[in-house]
């Protein structure tokens, strides 16, 4: 990364080269030629790990083809949003008015994506959204230079319900982080389960990012339901699964959830993590030759296992590229770039995918269980699944 200083160190050495009659305009024009892309990612706290794997995909991907947007070169800048939304707007607006970034990728937690959305639409920087789900960017605050490459916060769980009532689930506890992610995960689980036939008995929740599961599992034991649905991710989805199973509920109670619940957690959650079903965009397991040459060359480069923020971190990269490619590097041809952008079929890991008119993915979601540390394919279990992506009203 360079950082700012770096930049202005840089920049002062130029005019004082200039002033010194030595100016070489050429390395002038190099400099302010490059791409300014920003990411804005959770590196501490809960959600660390996810920032960590998005920004390998997009550099990933970037490499692949060579390193370079549209033909020219890339300077990067960063900002850890620590997932905290009360400082949303000034961590995004570091990378748009200090760092004058052309495009800030960003982020992984919805209340800090809020702060973004605030930041993008006034300044009218591009943004890509690598993971945040928060229904409004992609639905009432939806905005032509704002698009996103993972899901909205239903859309894993619209997909979930059915299966549960299949496999004789009747009766149902939600349990999640009380923030617009569990909470809007909720409505789709809540549509989905409730259209199949089944009952949500108890809605329980615990405010981001507390960990202090073990009220909230007594409850439950006390409950008894068929089945357990959630929506964890990180940190929390290792500490949830862990405490599920040391409370003796693994055996008794069916756990589900949204499959950020069993995301990037599987070495460190071990053999409690056995049987959990989930439904998600992607899946280790896929046996495709494109999931296959990525898994192989992400493990290569970083000396890690992908999970899907890579993948979106990955077709956030993808996408990116697409658009600077079809402007040859012109960033400032917007109407031409977004439109490349909205047209593109990102070939991804998880299966072809395009962008909605509201510029979220139309993808497939999975159903998986988890064997052996690893989250196996059981089937589609929704096809080419669109956001509904209502109030949006683009320009
Ligand atoms: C979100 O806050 O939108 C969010 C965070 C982590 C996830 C999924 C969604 O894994």
């Amino acid at each position: 990364m360079t950082t700012r200083r770096l930049v202005l160190t840089r920049s002062a050495a130029v005019v004082g080269a200039a002033s010194a009659g030595l100016l070489l305009p050429q390395i002038v024009r190099a400099q302010s030629n490059k791409v300014r892309v920003g990411f804005m990612l959770p590196y501490t706290g809960t959600y660390a790990q996810l920032g960590v794997a998005i920004e390998n995909g997009v550099r990933m991907a970037l490499e692949e083809k060579g390193g370079k947007l549209g033909g020219r070169e890339i300077e990067w800048f960063k900002v850890d949003d620590e997932s905290e939304p009360s400082k949303g707007v000034e961590n995004a607006n570091r990378l748009v008015q200090r760092d004058k970034v052309d495009v800030l990728i960003g982020t992984v937690h919805s209340g800090v994506q809020m702060g973004i959305q605030r930041v993008v639409r006034d300044s009218g920087t591009l943004c890509i959204i690598p993971n945040a789900g928060v229904h409004a960017a992609t639905r009432a605050l939806c905005a032509p230079n704002v698009f996103r490459t993972s899901f909205t916060n239903s859309q894993p769980t619209l997909a979930l319900g059915k299966p549960m009532y299949d496999k004789g689930v009747r009766k149902a506890v939600w349990i999640t982080h009380k923030y617009a992610a569990g909470d809007e995960a909720f409505e789709g689980f809540r549509d989905s389960f409730t259209k199949a036939g089944g009952t949500i008995v108890k809605e329980l929740g615990l405010p981001f990012p507390q960990v202090e599961f073990q009220a909230l599992l007594t409850e439950i034991a006390s409950i008894k339901p068929d089945a357990v649905a959630c929506f964890f991710a990180g940190g929390a989805a290792v500490k949830f699964i862990k405490d599920f199973a040391a409370a003796g509920l693994k055996d008794k109670i069916q756990l589900w959830g949204s499959g950020f619940l069993t995301e990037g957690v599987l070495d460190q959650a071990g053999p409690a993590a056995d049987g959990i079903m989930t439904t998600m965009h992607y899946s280790d397991s896929l046996d495709t030759p494109r999931n296959h040459q990525f898994r192989t060359a992400y493990a290569t480069r970083f000396k890690m296992q992908p999970d899907v923020y890579a993948v979106q971190g990955y077709d956030s990269g993808q996408l990116l590229m697409a658009g600077a490619n079809a402007v040859k590097g012109d960033l400032g041809n917007k109407q031409a770039l977004y439109k490349a952008m909205e047209s593109a079929t990102i070939d991804s890991p998880r299966g072809k995918w395009t962008m909605s008119k509201a510029h979220n993915p139309v993808q497939d979601i999975y159903l998986r269980r988890v064997e052996n540390k690893e989250n196996k394919v059981i089937g589609v279990a929704a096809k080419a699944l669109s956001d509904s992506g209502a109030g949006c009203k683009m320009g």
